[in-house]
């Protein structure tokens, strides 16, 4: 079978956490954030794991995530870009010969080996595929005064988590098109969207999980801490 690797993002800036420290880096239950998205990834079947940080920040991640936790399949770390999908490409870009990729968000600790399984049968069986969830609250549409304009009908609605999984050559072709045309680039936010907008391959929605929440903002430190602890068996 083929090689896989996995691309983990962590070149934001955490705007909407505040603080000075990058969300990433933030203490949870003892450990930084980013290390509990690494730690699924490494006890998985992905072969290879290609780290993308912000500028400045390789050194600090080199020594005091992966050498300090002794993760052994962290091939590179290399720096990301202004948005989030110059981040993906320069992953991307980084990934040793493969034939399929996934790509995280390091702001999901509560990952588990079963979604990221999931996510890689689901790259196998449909070369695009993300993971997500059915959305549990009705959504509205706002208008610009911020009444409600519309009420799309719920029973398909997903929310869209990570790990979104690729054939390799597909989404690095979906990022090269991408990133060559710049009319293209607004309102990008996730890896599905490239490949949906830029290719005519079909992406395939695969369940994750409730609690494979993105840390956003402040509260969501405090349910990622929750969520940890179920995962990795403290009480
Ligand atoms: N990300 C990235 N490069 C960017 C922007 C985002 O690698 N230029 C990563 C983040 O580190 C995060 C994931 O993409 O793991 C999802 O992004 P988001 O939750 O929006 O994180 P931030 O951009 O850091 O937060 P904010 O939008 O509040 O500034
Ligand atoms: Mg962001």
């Amino acid at each position: 079978m083929g090689k896989t690797a996995a691309v983990i993002l962590a070149a934001g800036k955490g705007t909407r956490m505040g603080g000075h420290v990058h969300k990433q880096y933030l203490e949870l239950q003892g450990k930084p954030l980013l290390y509990y998205a690494i730690n699924a990834f490494e006890s998985s079947s992905i072969d290879d794991i290609i780290l993308v940080t912000g500028p400045g920040e390789t050194e600090y991640c080199q020594k005091e995530i992966v050498e300090r936790y002794g993760f052994t399949k962290v091939r590179s770390i290399t720096e990301g870009g202004k948005e989030r999908y110059h981040s993906v490409y320069e992953g991307l870009k980084s990934v040793p010969d493969c034939e399929y990729v996934l790509v995280h968000d390091g702001a999901r600790p509560c990952i588990t080996l079963e979604v990221i399984e999931r996510a890689l049968e689901g790259a196998r069986a449909y070369h695009a595929c993300t993971v997500g969830m059915p959305v549990k609250d009705t959504i509205k549409v706002a208008d610009d005064n911020g009444y409600a304009k519309r009420t799309p009908d719920r029973s398909s609605l997903w929310l869209i988590q990570t790990p979104q999984a690729f054939k390799y050559e597909l989404v690095l072709k979906a990022y090269e098109k991408l990133l060559s045309s710049e009319s293209y680039q607004t309102g990008i936010t996730d890896d599905a969207m490239v490949v949906e907008t830029m290719t005519r391959e079909k992406v395939k929605l695969i369940r994750g999980d409730y609690a494979n929440i993105k840390v956003t903002t402040p509260e969501d430190m405090e349910v990622a801490g929750v969520l940890l602890n179920r995962i990795y068996g403290r009480k």
